[in-house]
């Protein structure tokens, strides 16, 4: 067993698993974040939120999350210099390969830009909501940080850009996951892309509207 898990196929497995679970994650924190669209008072959003800071949740699930994250993030880098080593002539073999896609050929760097903008996201929300405890109004302190002063424009930026990288980082990784777990007949190949264009874009727009909305309406 635990030479399979350090074989190749193994560690792309894992990879894959961990990457499905956070596609998961992303999906339920978008549905939870555009209650912040649907009710000005802010109440709807509170309430999912509290529903999140449940006990169970945060002592049971969130670990997991971050587990989910770490292990996705280290198996990348393994698996990034493994094909390093392996592919010396970097260049000349990606010019030759021509059904790649841009995605999938820079998933390590937009991973990389990914992980940037949730360090920051992180700072803004999870760190006074969760660690300093001292937040009476998580909607407010949401739409604070998009409609305060010049800066909330520079985040509503930030935001806008943080969700084009998570759709493009998504765009291939989605297919790819399923692929390594082993749904890749050119019948299943074709639809799943067709889904994770689909989910990529969908996440993409939904992480899109909502500080723009903030911004712009609330
Ligand atoms: C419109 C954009 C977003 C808003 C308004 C938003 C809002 C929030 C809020 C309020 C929290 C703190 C929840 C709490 O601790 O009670 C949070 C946490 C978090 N967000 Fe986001 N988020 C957005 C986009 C994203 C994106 C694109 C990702 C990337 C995958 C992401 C990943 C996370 C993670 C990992 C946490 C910490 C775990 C958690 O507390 O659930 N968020 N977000």
């Amino acid at each position: 067993m635990s030479s399979f898990l350090s074989s190749s196929i193994g560690k792309k497995l894992i990879m894959s698993l961990s990457g499905l679970f956070l596609v998961l994650f992303i999906l339920v924190h978008l549905i939870l974040n555009s209650f912040l669209m649907f009710d000005s008072t802010g109440e709807l959003f509170n309430a999912g939120a509290h529903f999140m800071a449940m006990p169970v949740i945060r002592f049971g699930l969130q670990p997991v999350l971050f587990a989910g994250f770490i292990i996705h993030i280290i198996y990348a880098i393994i698996l990034t210099l493994q094909n390093q080593k392996a592919r010396p002539q970097k260049y000349a073999t990606q010019s030759l390969g021509n059904s790649s896609t841009w995605s999938s050929r820079n998933m390590f760097v937009l991973g990389g830009l990914v992980l940037v903008f949730i360090a920051m996201h992180l700072m803004h929300f999870f760190v006074p909501i969760q660690i300093q405890g001292n937040v009476q109004d998580d909607y407010q302190l949401v739409k604070g940080l998009f409609t305060n002063g010049s800066m909330g424009l520079v985040y509503t930026g930030l935001y806008v850009v943080g969700a084009i990288l998570l759709g493009l980082h998504l765009a291939h990784g989605f297919w790819s996951a399923f692929q390594s777990i082993g749904m890749s007949n050119n019948i299943w190949r074709a639809r799943l892309e067709k889904a994770g264009y689909f989910y990529a874009i969908f996440v993409a727009a939904g992480f899109t509207i909502i500080p723009l909305y903030l911004h712009f309406f609330a």
